[in-house]
């Protein structure tokens, strides 16, 4: 017998992934699909089929084009859970009745649980907030089904729990719902009688196979960072392919320090993986001088990058496909609307390729979100520092040298970036903050050190707490700590005499300084 299998019907809401990932977290299997998918297809692809949820979508129900499902689904026998526009399309086909709402409900609101009893409300407390994002309601129950909650301005819930169908109008994956898990706990055991029989060891598993068949004989290329996303996607092609996976390192001279070779000693040595490195460094520093707007800094690393990485790919004339860390937020980021999430954002990682370098797209991770990324990592055997890394821009240290880029003041950034992030992680604060790093100001002060006057540059140690990047708050480093870190750049590092502690949040301030 297959393991239990749950589908996700996509009708193109934002948080449709966010269902399957909520699924998944409750050892459950579920995959998103197009929402036009036949009853016939299902039980032929799917021998364990145990519930569908329909999602959530921009479209609305009563409109002659809007997305619907074949009936049939309904026959297939299987609980059917149906969220915002699923609730809605389950009320157009039951003969119910969907309309444009006066006003909009949108955000926060209070849950009023109409029938105790319904196996879906299970030691669900009423009263509970919950999200909403629709600007149409039900306005005529659909046949054979009972209206279970409501909100302030709409119905919230319905259920025909004879045939077992449940509709909910809020959205209760994400995480402003209060009972939103306990919800979809109980339509997963209690309705639909799924056994928890799925971890992650099984994506692994089933992707591998799935990329050995995709790619057969043919080579693989991927563009290597050592951040978490592209190493996670290596280490897994590589479970696969072993040596037809060539990554490509390049050491832009923008790196932190000795961060090629500890990429190169872990997953060349340590995964016995196939890594080119090319030393770039003298390529971006040239390219680089004499700039000193943050947006041209930029434009001319990732320029830059294109052009090593597209020279270093064409030598691999053979290779068939280019692999990326591609996650689904990235995905999310590149669609509209639609059953989209489905539509590829080519070379997301390594910007546009020029146009006679075509590859097929290797994206094993597109479909999960930064902590399952993570949790594959750990199973794959990646050692923790790596799978807990802080991010890191794309343009690396170019953008933390403010001003002109040189490789002097790099060399310098680097040794008092190392002393910062190693005490933190001696202090068992790295953890803590969600990011933490070292600018170098474009600044001289003057200062004194022994009888002897200095005029060095000035440093500034920055790390924030954020969940999301987009507001973050600075951290409230214990001042011991910055004490004596600061004491050690000043003794450590040549050339900077001066060090400051930035406090600005975001907004108004940005994470990085340029
Ligand atoms: P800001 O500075 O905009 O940064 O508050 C938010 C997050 O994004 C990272 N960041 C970048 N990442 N390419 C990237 O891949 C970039 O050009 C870039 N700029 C900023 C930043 O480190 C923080 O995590």
């Amino acid at each position: 017998m297959s393991k239990t299998q749950i589908l996700i019907l996509d009708f193109g809401s934002q948080y449709t992934q966010l269902l399957a990932r909520r699924v998944r977290h409750l050892n459950v299997y579920a995959e998103v699909i197009p929402f036009d998918k036949t009853k016939e297809e299902l039980q032929k692809e799917y021998t364990n089929l145990k519930a569908i949820i329909f999602s959530g979508g921009p479209s609305s129900v009563y409109l002659s084009e809007a997305y619907t499902v074949d009936k049939a689904l309904f026959d297939l026998n299987v609980p059917i859970l149906g969220v915002c526009y699923g609730m809605q399309l389950i009320t157009e086909m039951f003969e119910g009745k969907v309309e444009l709402a006066s006003s909009q409900e949108f955000g926060k609101a209070q849950l009023f649980i109409d029938d105790l009893k319904t196996p879906l409300f299970k030691n669900v407390k009423n009263n509970s907030q919950v999200w909403m994002s629709h600007a149409d309601h039900l306005t005529q129950m659909p046949k054979g089904f009972k209206q279970i909650a409501h909100s302030d301005s709409s119905v919230a819930g319905i259920a025909n729990e004879e045939k077992k169908i449940y509709g909910i109008q809020f959205h209760a994956e994400v995480t402003h719902s209060e009972q939103g898990i306990q919800m979809l706990e109980n339509f997963l055991f209690d309705i639909s009688k799924c056994q928890k029989d799925w971890e992650m060891k099984e994506f692994i598993k089933e992707k591998i196979a799935e990329i050995k068949e995709i790619v057969g004989e043919e080579q693989v290329i991927l563009g290597l960072s050592g951040g978490v996303d592209s190493s996670v996607a290596a280490v897994l092609i590589s479970k696969a392919i072993g040596k037809q996976l060539t990554c490509i390192l390049v050491d832009t001279g923008l790196l932190r320090k000795n961060e090629a070779q500890k990429v190169m000693d872990l997953y060349n040595k340590e995964f016995d993986m196939n890594i080119k490195l090319i030393d770039a460094g003298e390529t971006f520093y040239n390219a680089l001088k004499g700039e000193t707007d943050p947006e041209n800094k930029r434009k001319i690393i990732g320029r830059k990058f294109i052009e090593v990485f597209s020279d270093q790919a064409r030598e691999m004339q053979g290779a068939k496909f280019l692999a990326q860390g591609t996650i689904y937020p990235d995905v999310i980021e590149s669609s509209s609307h639609g059953h989209v999430s489905k539509t590829i954002k080519s070379h997301h990682n390594v910007g546009g390729l020029p146009e006679d370098l075509k590859f097929e797209l290797l994206e094993p991770l597109r479909t999960l979100f930064k902590d399952e990324v993570r949790a594959v990592g750990k199973e794959l055997g990646i050692p923790d520092l790596m799978i807990n890394r802080h991010p890191f821009p794309g343009p690396g240290l170019g953008v933390r040298v403010i001003g002109e880029v040189t490789k002097e003041k790099c060399d310098i950034l680097r040794e008092a970036d190392d002393i910062f992030i190693n005490n933190l992680i001696e202090a068992n604060l790295y953890n803590e903050v969600s990011q933490a790093f070292v600018t170098l100001l474009p600044v001289k002060t003057v200062g004194v050190m022994g009888d002897n006057r200095t005029y060095d540059y000035v440093v500034a140690l920055r790390s924030v707490n954020t969940i999301d990047f987009m507001t973050a708050s600075s951290s409230h480093l214990p001042w011991e700590f910055l004490d004596k870190t600061v004491n050690e750049i000043i003794n450590k590092v040549d050339g900077v005499n001066r060090v400051v502690y930035d406090i600005t949040s975001k907004p108004p301030g940005t994470i990085e300084w340029e």
